[in-house]
């Protein structure tokens, strides 16, 4: 599993020296969920690739850039599911942006996710590694990544992140919304899932959400590579993450692409969507 980790720390070195100084242009390449990729989306999925091809507990690895899974080690235990630059159409406005692995064991069901990673490409670069419990690393001068602070969610925070796009919104998701901001909670929603979650993490709580949609009814995030592993970390921060009935790490996907629904947060507001979906 170190090995694993040394590889994520080595491939998010490279993609941040990729993200400051290459070209932030669109290729001519169609991913399999239908976006342009960026020619920094296949560059952060290749040195990943280059880096796990090196760790032979990786059996096999899929990709949020790739349609089908790539077998790496025949004698490895792992897969890694890894979504190498999510968020990368916020870096022509020098927002900040991410990468997200999945670390199973025994297929893709979120019930194998053994570990979660994340790397935060912002002011600083950040890597949060959630086992059991939820640890922030911040890398140094050095090229090393520091030890700085675990993470653990308050019962109840103030932050509120709403995705999609509110004339796709169920009636009852918008009900539920305006109710938490008429109770006070702040507005953060930047249209990167690793920013504006490590943000609700790093600020104590609140919620993020990413609802079933008339235009996306599935949701828009992708289990395998973003919504499991960030279920697994507010899982292990003392949070929960739920699809609006379900505990997300109780899904099984069946297409490395599939998508859910999906609510992060702490557990007042996570218990509010459970009223709201009920
Ligand atoms: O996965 C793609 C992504 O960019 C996430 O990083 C983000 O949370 C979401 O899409 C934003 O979607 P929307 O603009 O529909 O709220």
């Amino acid at each position: 599993m170190n090995e694993i980790i040394e590889a994520i720390k080595r491939s998010a070195i490279r993609i941040k020296e990729a993200i400051e100084f290459d070209d932030t242009g669109y290729s001519e390449n169609i991913n399999s969920t239908g976006d342009t990729q960026l020619k920094l989306d296949i560059k952060s999925d290749l040195i990943i690739e280059e880096e796990f091809k090196k760790v032979v507990c990786i059996k096999e690895i899929v990709s949020e850039e790739k349609e089908t899974k790539t077998p790496l080690h025949a004698e490895g235990i792992y897969g890694v599911g890894y979504d190498p630059l999510d968020g990368s159409s916020l870096i022509d406005v020098n927002l900040s942006v991410g990468s997200i692995f999945g670390i199973y064991e025994g297929g893709y069901a979120g019930s194998n996710l053994k570990v979660a990673v994340y790397v935060v490409y912002g002011p600083r670069v950040e890597l949060v590694i959630a086992q059991d419990s939820v640890k922030l690393y911040r890398l140094n001068k050095k090229d090393e990544f520091v030890y700085i602070q675990d993470i653990v969610l308050k019962e109840k925070g103030k932050l509120n992140a709403p995705g999609s796009t509110q004339m796709c919104w169920e009636p009852k998701h918008k009900a539920m919304i305006d109710a938490i901001f008429a109770d006070g909670y702040r507005l953060r929603y930047s249209g990167g899932m690793v920013p504006d979650l490590h943000q609700i993490l790093l600020k104590g709580g609140g919620l993020f959400s990413y609802p079933a949609t008339s235009d996306v009814p599935k949701g828009k995030l992708r289990m395998i590579f973003e919504v499991f592993p960030f279920a697994f970390v507010y899982e292990k921060a003392g949070g929960e993450a739920i699809d609006g009935h379900n505990r997300i790490l109780n899904l099984n996907p069946s297409h490395p692409h599939d998508t859910t629904p999906c609510f992060f947060g702490s557990h007042a507001e996570i218990e509010r969507v459970r009223k709201c979906y009920e």
